[in-house]
């Protein structure tokens, strides 16, 4: 097992396996010592009440001769073996088994006993290795500490060994089971992070390999239920955006073929024919002329978008005097208005403030729009440009008289080769490329536009540009 899963199940199992086996440790060791107290606590009660008997009738009687007196006088109700054994160690009377009386005892509880302390003794009898517990307290005088003989009680172990068996097989089949469960849990426990997480990495594989149609399936509302959705996120940003860069170059490719087809049409006419129509060459001539600059604007349209995809279009920000600028659009904008009889106005507010801006870049957005009112404004129309201070920030509004633009395109006219229905129209990037200046301005563009009355494009600028 490696991976997520040997880690959780190995953690798991470690920690139970040492808390079954420090708490099995502790309960066996307790057992133990409760059964071998309470025969402990047994053995002495016996000898008690001997040594009790013993006081009472028989103290500075001959042991030798009372011994078994003592015994058979003991009460019946000790299932334990009882020995007398004089101060020589030598056993005097004995209740299970009489033909060892007579011989010489040898045992350390004995020998504490004849030495004045009462002893306990646990081991087995040499001859036949069967396991005893054995008591053994002093019978003293009564008007001294002399000892004049020892009162043992034994009890086989053998019983009590069994039961501890069964009961310690018992608590070490719990102990295994228990850790066997938590070895399964842990399993399953993993088995619901780890699958999830085999899916979104063939998922993600699949769409390393360019299949962002490949889905993970949420199954559980957590942490990996969330990244799955991530993943699901970043496959339909992949493909959108692979779509859009598809729209993007089919637009391009027909954006070029137009100028394309009739810069190469001219050529093909000027080459192949003689052509004595010194007017006809011109005007042949003049086409490819124009045809040619638009392809070169489109170009350099193209790569402005590119810059700002890139996101490499820095703009070199400076203080900019926005009245200047504007007065300075207009007067370059005069013969245009002149050739086509239109009137152009402006009105700008006294002490508009400088603002923080890239003036080539205002001055490209401004060129724009007015280039669309005077393209859609008719012979006899006005084009007016007004500055107004608002707060922290300019507006300046481009207004005309012109055709105006349906509502349902007023919204998609900045959106990349756009263009209504009018054949004036250029390659529709235009407003695109101001919408992104005014953007990097932290600024805001909106368009007002009635059709047959004019439009009114907005243009609103803070004052002072972090950036
Ligand atoms: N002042 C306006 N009056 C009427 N329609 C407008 C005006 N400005 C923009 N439009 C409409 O919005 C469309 C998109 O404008 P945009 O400036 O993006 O492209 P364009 O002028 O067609 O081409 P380009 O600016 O790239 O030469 C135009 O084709 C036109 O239909
Ligand atoms: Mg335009």
């Amino acid at each position: 097992m490696r991976g997520i899963r040997g880690r959780i199940v190995g953690t798991y199992l470690v920690i139970t396996l040492l808390s079954v086996i420090v708490f099995e440790v502790i309960l066996i060791y307790g057992l133990i010592e409760f059964y071998y107290s309470s025969i402990e606590a047994e053995l002495n009660r016996s000898a008690q009440s001997i040594i009790n008997n013993y006081n009472q009738y028989l103290n500075n009687y001959d042991l030798s001769k009372d011994a078994k007196v003592l015994l058979e006088s003991t009460p019946g109700n000790t299932v334990a073996q009882v020995q007398i054994i004089d101060d020589k160690g030598i056993l005097l009377a004995d209740s299970i088994e009489p033909s060892m009386e007579g011989e010489k005892l040898d045992y350390y509880d004995i020998n504490m006993a004849l030495s004045g302390k009462q002893a306990i003794w646990r081991g087995k009898i040499s001859l036949t290795g069967e396991p005893i517990f054995s008591v053994s307290w002093p019978m003293t005088l009564s008007d001294s500490d002399k000892v004049i003989g020892v009162v043992r009680v034994i009890t086989t172990l053998s019983d009590v060994k069994e039961i501890l068996k069964n009961h310690i097989i018992i608590l070490v089949t719990l102990g295994v089971g228990i850790v066997f469960m938590i070895f399964l849990t842990g399993l399953a426990l993993t088995n619901t992070i780890i699958s999830p997480v085999k899916e979104m990495t063939s998922a993600a594989k699949a769409m390393a390999q360019g299949r962002f149609d490949v889905r993970v399936s949420k199954r559980f509302d957590d942490e990996i239920g969330e990244l799955g959705d991530t993943l699901n996120y970043m496959a339909q940003e992949v493909s959108n955006h692979q779509k859009m860069k598809n729209d993007f170059i089919a637009s391009i490719s027909h954006e070029l073929r137009t100028p394309l087809t009739s810069i190469m049409g001219w050529i093909i006419t000027i080459n192949s024919e003689d052509i004595d129509d010194k007017e006809e060459l011109k005007e042949g001539l003049d086409i490819i002329e124009r045809e040619s600059k638009r392809l070169a604007a489109l170009v350099e349209e193209l790569l402005d978008f590119s810059k700002f995809d890139a996101g490499v279009i820095t703009l070199k920000k400076d203080t900019v005097n926005l009245e200047k600028l504007l007065k300075y659009i207009k007067r370059q904008m005069e013969p245009r208005a002149e050739r086509k009889g239109i009137t152009i106005t402006i009105d700008i507010d006294e002490e508009l403030p400088w603002i923080d801006a890239d003036e080539n870049r205002l001055k490209q957005v401004f060129i724009n729009i007015i280039d669309n009112s005077f393209k859609f404004t008719q012979k006899g129309g006005y084009v007016d440009i007004i500055g107004r201070k608002r707060g922290d920030s300019v507006l300046v509004r481009i207004e005309d008289t012109g055709c105006g633009i349906p509502k349902e395109d007023i919204l998609k006219v900045t959106q990349r080769f756009f263009k209504g229905n009018n054949v004036v129209s250029g390659s529709g990037l235009g407003l695109a490329i101001c919408d992104e200046i005014i953007k990097l301005h932290n600024g805001e563009m909106n368009i007002e536009s009635t059709v047959g009355k004019g439009t009114a494009v907005d243009i609103v600028l803070p004052v002072q540009l972090e950036i």
